[in-house]
């Protein structure tokens, strides 16, 4: 007897940092599989001007200014989504920041300012949401990693700490959240062009291409698809995961 797959359904879906990126990204590919969706985002101008190209495609969108360093934030955005549409079904944990520099001159300020916003964020929103997920014994939550968690980066221990820390907490909740059909899991992109990467130096950039061996940096969209395959049905047994799209750049 074939495993019964659940048809497709249309979900209500958050994207955090969903204006600009990977995260307008993943919002247009989501939009596109038929979710409805909020966007949340600290940047007012590119919020609107997302919402005004996903609204005149037709897409039926939540815009929602938000700065995710707030622990209040989770609250407020939760309560306004589910006011005017109900419990959000599929998160996407993907704000994020970099503020690197060499362990010796990293400023404590520094160093946490990335983790309240990489990690602590998205354990709150995840605790806020999950709430309404085992209620409704359906979820998904995805967590925007990087493949920096896995190997170590120089002049990003913040970064690299937060986001290996995103994979630790993928596990932990996939493994409490299961019980309630709810799946969690990790991406961790490699080299992906977005406004976060165009402002490194080209030396750095020549560097990093030099490493992946498909040989080119990865779009936005590449990671979009992976998020849009775990939010799909046949990606239901697929929990506590972290999937690389880096175009091989690390093989291990
Ligand atoms: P981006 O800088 O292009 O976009 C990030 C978005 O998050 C922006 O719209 C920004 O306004 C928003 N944001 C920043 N701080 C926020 C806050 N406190 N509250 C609410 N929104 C906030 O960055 P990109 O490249 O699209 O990154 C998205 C995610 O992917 C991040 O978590 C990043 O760490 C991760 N990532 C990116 C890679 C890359 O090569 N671009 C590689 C691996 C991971």
């Amino acid at each position: 007897m074939p495993v019964k797959i659940e048809p497709t359904v249309s979900r209500i879906a958050l994207v955090t940092g969903g204006a600009r990126g990977i995260g307008a990204a993943i919002s247009e590919r989501l939009a596109r599989d038929g979710h409805r969706l909020v966007i949340t985002d600290i940047d007012q101008g590119a919020l609107e001007r997302q919402t005004d190209s996903l609204r005149n495609a037709g897409v039926t969108i939540l815009p929602v200014q938000a700065d995710h360093a707030d622990p209040d934030a989770p609250e407020a955005i939760a309560k306004t989504v589910e006011e005017q549409w109900g419990p959000i079904e599929i998160l996407v944990n993907n704000a994020g920041i970099t503020r690197d520099g060499l362990l010796v001159r990293m400023s404590l300020e520094d160093f946490q300012k990335v983790l309240s916003i990489n990690l602590t964020g998205a354990f709150l929103m995840s605790k806020r949401c999950a709430r309404g997920m085992m209620k409704a014994h359906w979820g998904r939550i995805i967590n925007i990693s990087s493949v920096v968690a896995q190997i170590g980066n120089a002049g990003q221990a913040n970064y690299v700490a937060a986001k290996a820390g995103l994979i630790g907490l993928t596990k932990s909740l996939a493994l409490e959240l299961a019980p309630r059909q709810v799946t969690v899991n990790a991406i961790a992109p490699g080299f992906i062009e977005t406004g976060m990467t165009a402002v490194l130096p080209e030396e750095v950039k020549t560097n990093y291409q030099s490493r992946i061996p498909l040989g080119r940096f990865g779009a936005p969209e590449d990671v979009a698809a992976i998020v849009a395959f775990l939010c799909s049905p046949e990606a239901a047994y697929i929990t506590g995961q972290t999937i690389r799209v880096d175009g091989g750049m690390v093989l291990a």
